[in-house]
């Protein structure tokens, strides 16, 4: 029977599991095994391998919805949690088991950092076949349009920030919400439409401090309680504030004099059960995975472009993997022809 194995690797997100169950279901089809390999690629480097067989019993489990990943995942270089220095080395054990084990082709469901390192590391492999798909909370593989785990991180923190806001209303507050997106602000910009938000602040765009304290005051008048939604890359307005939505609203609360609050949503964007256009991806970036593998195509990138699912060669030049509100701002628009304050733009 042929083998395929299969990944997830960096940070993890609400998504990956229907990945694992889709890629499963479309091994099975064609006859195949689907192989689990265990903490990304350490699975492999790993003596014994870390590996796991995917059945039909784990997969009927509930996987479809499951935030995490029953593969587990890694975010440590594998020099560090190998214990071992020469990179050669980790690289010659990963393509022997890769051989012993008798892969098709490897499934690598990464971030951007996890590209970045397979188009460093793995594409000069010979004979380390591999198809990626892209995954990340923060929305910014710049050779997809979406990736898996962004819509799941949006409904949670939509939900969040509609839950905030009833109790600003309340207390006729002001409350500022940190979102995550690392560099990439579509997190805040995305979950702060749909919430409703009045002000979404982003690294991309940079805001005016008097411009903000002007809109904070003027929906205040209006409403009597004021929404801020802010990026965690966002620069502080003030020194010696170590987090972005905390030097906010005490920012806002110095110059307003209005009881301001901050809530930072954290690793909650990277849990919840998974939105069902994740679900849709992950299953159809799977079925395309797979089938890459069984055509033998592969150092290919599976993405959404356009609305049609496809996949395009792993060939990034320096800092072009990921991207930003910057390389697709439509909603930057919609935002503003709402009356949102999204910076100076
Ligand atoms: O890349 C996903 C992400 O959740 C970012 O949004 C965030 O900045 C970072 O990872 C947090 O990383 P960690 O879980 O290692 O603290």
């Amino acid at each position: 029977m042929k083998k395929i194995g299969i990944l997830t690797s960096g940070g993890d997100c609400s998504g990956l599991n229907s990945i694992i169950r889709a890629a499963f279901l479309r091994t099975k089809e064609l006859g195949f095994e689907l192989i689990g390999i265990r903490y990304g690629v350490k699975g492999l480097a790993d003596r014994p391998y870390d590996i796991v067989k995917i059945t039909d019993q784990m997969c009927c489990t509930g996987l479809l919805t499951m935030a995490g990943s029953i593969l587990k995942s890694n975010t440590k270089s594998l020099e560090k949690s190998l214990n071992i220095s020469s990179r050669d080395t980790i690289n010659s054990r990963i393509l022997d088991a890769y051989n012993e084990l008798g892969l098709e082709g490897v499934i690598w469901v990464g971030g951007d950092g996890s590209l970045g390192i397979i188009n460093e590391q793995f594409k000069k492999f010979d004979g380390f076949n591999f198809v990626a798909i892209p995954k990340t909370i923060d929305n910014d593989v710049s050779i997809t349009d979406y990736s898996v785990g962004f819509f799941s991180a949006i409904e949670v923190a939509t939900e969040a920030i509609e839950n905030i806001s009833t109790t600003a209303r309340s207390h006729d507050r002001v409350m500022v919400i940190e979102t995550m997106g690392r560099y990439a602000g579509f997190i805040a910009l995305y979950a702060g439409i749909a919430s409703g938000a009045d002000i979404i602040l982003t690294q991309e765009f940079p805001y005016s401090k008097e411009n903000l304290v002007s809109k904070v005051k003027s929906v205040y008048n209006e409403k009597g309680y004021c929404i801020i939604v802010a990026s965690e890359a966002v620069p502080h307005p003030l020194e010696g504030f170590q987090y972005t939505g905390q030097s906010i609203a005490q920012f806002i609360q110095n110059k307003t004099h209005i009881d301001s609050r901050n809530t930072i949503l954290g690793h909650i964007q990277r849990g919840g059960k998974t939105s069902v256009i994740d679900r849709l991806l992950a299953s159809s970036f799977a079925v395309e995975a797979v089938n890459l593998i069984r055509d033998k195509k592969f150092c290919r990138v599976v993405c959404l472009e356009g609305g049609k699912v496809t996949s395009k060669p792993l060939e990034f030049g320096t800092n072009s993997i990921s991207k930003n509100l910057s390389n697709q701002p439509e909603f930057i628009s919609v935002a503003k022809n709402l009356g949102i304050y999204v910076g100076e733009i």
